[in-house]
């Protein structure tokens, strides 16, 4: 397996050119899945997720076409996936692809809608806390889909087809969400999801299905109509910026100190992140060219943060925001609202010299003058990333053991540091 070698202590100074968002690109993917004409996506990251989702919908007979790079491209542009989901030879979406990758789940409403069958393995267990799905399971019901749980599948029947519904989320769910707007699109008669998520990812997919011919107004508010049609068509389109790799190089850019332009940024996808570190110290512009992050001499200032659904503070930030913390002039306090488990770095950090105690939902963090490297490891994407942060500004060697993780979410990592001074390395075994 992989490792990454960090040797800390470098300031970061140079660009760093923003992907395409992992979470907008997989539902996206499955989007494709409503139509018979072939959508065509732009800006799609390079990632073990992306892979992972091709094979999957491949499975289902799903036909993606990739076009290779050429000579003089830029190496670090996404890539163009053609997406033909003419032919569906299979429903039925097996357990040993969707617990690998939860997102796989959502196959089910686009499934459900346009064939009005689909049989798709539950996930599973996950590393961040339990991750019901019981959401989108009764979002498919008030369309007026039949489910069963048969055996660990969910099998769903809509013989009829879906019809338009009231749908009111009981707590915030993209997931849910992007499955309610899918099945909606093809249902027939209007729906409206209320409570729905505001993610930017949301924004994305509604967008694209509109391309599609979907009718779909209120996308990016709590309230979203859908007026169903009949059928989808061919569309091209271009994922946004990854929110979520803009904030985590954010704050590794406030953690070592320098002057880093994140290429392609866009801030209005993660204001209350860029709040939090401009509170911490570091000095945020937006340019026409993306979001440039700096921090000088002065040291790194304590912040208390509670993650909370768009525009709150992203939970997929949250690890990475407690390795900053770990250096901060005095204590913080980080709470998590969304996901139960998700402290799992805590305890990979302490490895590093961070001084951190839990208290139920929230973790105190005790900032420490120096941090020092160490083998560490970690149980998912946005812990193990935290764990490369504090490496970078860690004294020596840290080890980071488990790549696969990162490979699921962070393209280019280690190129994309080192461009800009880090001392960081895959080590392949
Ligand atoms: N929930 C339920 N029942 C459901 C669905 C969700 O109780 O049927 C609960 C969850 O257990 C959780 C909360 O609702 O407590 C919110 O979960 P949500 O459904 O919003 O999460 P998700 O859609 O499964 C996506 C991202 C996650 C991100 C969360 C929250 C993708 C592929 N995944 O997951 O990203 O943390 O939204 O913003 O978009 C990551 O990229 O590392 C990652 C975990």
């Amino acid at each position: 397996m992989d490792k990454i070698r960090i040797v800390g202590g470098n300031e970061l100074k140079g660009t760093i050119p923003i992907s395409g968002a992992k979470n907008a690109a997989l539902p996206l993917m499955i989007a494709s899945l409503l139509t018979e004409e072939k959508l065509i996506l732009e800006n799609v990251p390079r990632l073990a997720d992306v892979a992972l989702l091709q094979r999957i919908l491949g499975n289902h007979g799903v036909d993606i076409t990739t076009n290779g790079k050429r000579n003089g491209d830029d190496p670090y542009a996404g890539q163009t996936l053609e997406i033909d989901a003419r032919v569906i030879v299979d429903t039925t979406a097996p357990y040993d692809l969707v617990s690998r990758m939860r997102a796989s789940f959502w196959v089910l409403g686009p499934l459900l809608a346009r064939i009005g069958v689909a049989k798709v393995s539950l996930p599973g267990g996950c590393a961040i806390g339990t991750r019901p799905v019981d959401f989108h399971l009764d979002a498919l019901r008030a369309l007026g889909a039949e489910i069963e749980i048969d055996a660990g599948y969910v099998v769903a029947k809509a013989p009829h087809g879906l019809k338009g519904a009231r749908i009111v989320f009981p707590k915030v769910s993209v997931g849910a969400t992007h499955t309610a707007l899918m099945a909606a699109t093809l249902a027939r008669g209007d729906s409206i999801i209320e409570n729905a998520a505001r993610e930017p990812e949301v924004v994305d997919l509604a967008d694209c299905l509109i391309k599609m011919g979907a009718r779909i107004s209120g996308a990016g508010s709590s309230t979203i109509h859908v007026e169903g049609v009949a059928r989808l068509k061919a569309a091209r389109h271009a994922v946004l910026p990854d929110r979520i790799e803009t904030g985590t190089y954010a704050m590794a850019t406030a953690m070592t100190g320098g002057d880093v332009m994140l290429a392609g940024a866009r801030p209005d996808l993660l204001e209350s992140a860029l709040d939090a570190l401009r509170q911490a110290g570091a000095e945020i512009d937006a340019t026409n060219e993306g979001i440039r992050v700096r921090r000088n001499g002065a040291g790194i200032l304590p912040v208390d943060v509670t993650t909370a659904p768009y525009p709150g503070f992203p939970t997929d930030l949250q690890a990475q925001f407690m390795a900053l913390m770990t250096k901060a002039k005095g204590n913080s306090r980080i709470t998590e609202t969304i996901f139960e488990n998700r402290f799992m770095h805590v305890q990979e950090l302490a490895r590093l010299g961070a001084r951190i105690h839990l208290e139920g939902d929230s973790a105190v963090v005790e900032g420490v003058e120096r941090l020092t490297g160490a083998p560490v490891m970690a149980t998912d994407l946005r812990a193990s990333v935290s764990l490369v942060i504090a490496g970078l500004a860690a004294e020596g060697e840290t080890m980071v053991q488990r790549v696969y993780h990162l490979d699921r979410g962070f393209e280019k990592l280690e190129e994309k540091l080192s461009r800009c001074g880090a001392q960081i390395e895959r080590i392949s075994g």
